[in-house]
């Protein structure tokens, strides 16, 4: 049978199922029963779930967990995250409770623009091009009125455009570089629009500028779109205690912990293999929330990376120090985020994730996030300075080699109990589960 065909968009789910299934299993009806299995049931939802991308086959569900505790500015939150990592919710919790009796989370926005570019081809005179670029730019903004005037309503909008002459890079390479402020959309497709509209009336009134060659009227538009790296749109997050207060755990004191801590966290800001692990841990926490409240992790990803490697090597995103006998653990990252439009008014969940947040602005989901991820990257760095991080990861990742031996209830209340007391690793699980199972 061919793995290929033509038209696969237009057939009905139920064929494109049938398809999927009859050439690509061994054992169709199995597949087809493992994807409907995630069907929901309520077929207005299911159908909102289909039209969220093309060729919808079934639904792919991450559990949504809740991390209570969170002192942020003096107000409590319980930070919804979705996520399929056994250890993220749990060590958020932790790190929730250990600050929130410690005065909690402390953050502030520190920028909030965005970042979005006409790419462009000029041949000719850069001075010609300065001269056409400074008659135009207010026509650029005005022409775009429609499409702005909403947001300039609310107080965002266009806050400048630039002209970039990038030719020592590429020949005849110009940019338009376009600044934003979006409020509380992350402002994508707003980003888009503009540019797309901009690169338009660029394009057009070139053929008609008078100081123009004949050559230099055709400008040739390479591409219009918004940035992804965003490093002024900024936010910051920190915690301080003195370091006395800052262990629970009687083996260690607050000051070796607190000089030991801040080693780890300057060994991720020269060692480019340890940042990149522990801006990860970082991420664990970020991404949940991202997730969680529908926004575009990928964009966040990309960005929070790039700005990791703003000084041209790749470094820790957190920073830690001790001076006079307080502790601080604090962190800068890019957020570009949105609590209006794209899935925010319309995945059940997400509604569900922002009211939970007492229906934050951008600029608060920001600091939220950015608190999710400080909180994960203090976890990771107290279990790894302390007792490593085996203990807790597998002590949470029990239940997950429990159902993949399927272990009954009572097998896993039996084996739980065991394992409270006892190092968790796969083998010693399967071994008990064995055993079990003899006796
Ligand atoms: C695991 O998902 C994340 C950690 O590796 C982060 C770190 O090493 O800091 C524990």
């Amino acid at each position: 049978m061919s793995k290929t065909i033509a038209g696969f968009s237009k057939l009905s789910k139920s064929k494109k199922i049938e398809w999927i299934a009859n050439t690509y299993f061994e054992n169709a009806e199995n597949a087809k029963t493992v994807l409907k299995q995630y069907w929901n049931d309520n077929e207005k939802l299911q159908q909102l779930h289909d039209e969220f991308i093309e060729n919808t086959i079934s639904n792919y569900y991450l559990p949504l967990g809740v991390a209570p505790n969170f002192l942020i500015n003096n107000k409590l939150y319980a930070i919804p995250m979705a996520i399929e990592e056994s250890s993220v919710v749990a060590a958020a919790s932790k790190a929730a409770k250990f600050w929130l009796d410690r005065g909690g989370f402390k953050t502030t926005v520190i920028s909030s623009t965005k970042i979005g570019q006409v790419h462009f081809m000029f041949k000719g005179d850069s001075k010609n091009l300065d001269l056409f670029f400074k008659a135009i730019k207010s026509k650029l903004i005005s022409d775009a009125k429609p499409i702005t005037k909403n947001m300039e309503a609310r107080g965002g909008g266009i806050l400048d455009i630039e002209l970039r002459d990038k030719t020592t890079d590429i020949e005849d390479y110009y940019q338009l570089h376009v600044s934003f402020e979006t409020l509380d959309a992350m402002g994508a497709n707003f980003i888009n629009s503009c540019l797309e509209h901009f690169a338009k009336t660029f394009k057009h009134e070139a053929l008609q500028f008078k100081s123009f060659s004949e050559e230099e009227k055709h400008i040739e538009i390479v591409m219009s779109i918004l940035s992804n790296y965003v490093p002024n749109c900024l936010v910051r997050a920190e915690v301080s205690c003195n370091v006395e207060d800052l262990t629970e755990n009687k083996t260690i004191s607050g000051k070796a912990f607190a000089e030991k801590f801040v080693r780890a966290v300057n060994i991720a800001e020269i060692e480019p293999y340890r940042a990149v692990t522990h801006n990860k841990g970082i991420m664990n926490g970020i991404d949940a929330v991202v997730l969680a409240t529908g926004n575009d992790f990928r964009a966040v990803e990309a960005g929070v990376h790039a700005y990791a490697a703003k000084n041209g090597k790749y470094s820790s995103l957190s920073h830690a120090k001790i001076e006079n006998g307080i502790f601080t653990f604090w962190m800068e990252i890019p957020l570009a985020l949105g609590t209006v439009g794209g899935l925010t008014g319309l995945h059940p969940l997400v509604k569900l994730a922002l009211e939970l947040l007492h229906k934050p602005s951008a600029k608060e989901l920001m600091q939220i996030v950015a608190v999710a991820g400080l909180a994960q990257n203090f976890a990771a760095l107290r279990s790894l300075t302390t007792t490593g991080i085996q203990q807790g990861h597998m002590k949470m990742h029990l239940m997950n080699i429990l159902n993949q031996f399927e272990a009954t209830d009572a097998e896993k209340v039996i084996l739980v109990e065991h394992f409270a007391n006892n190092p968790v690793s796969h083998s010693a699980v399967v071994d008990a589960i064995n055993n079990l199972r003899k006796e």
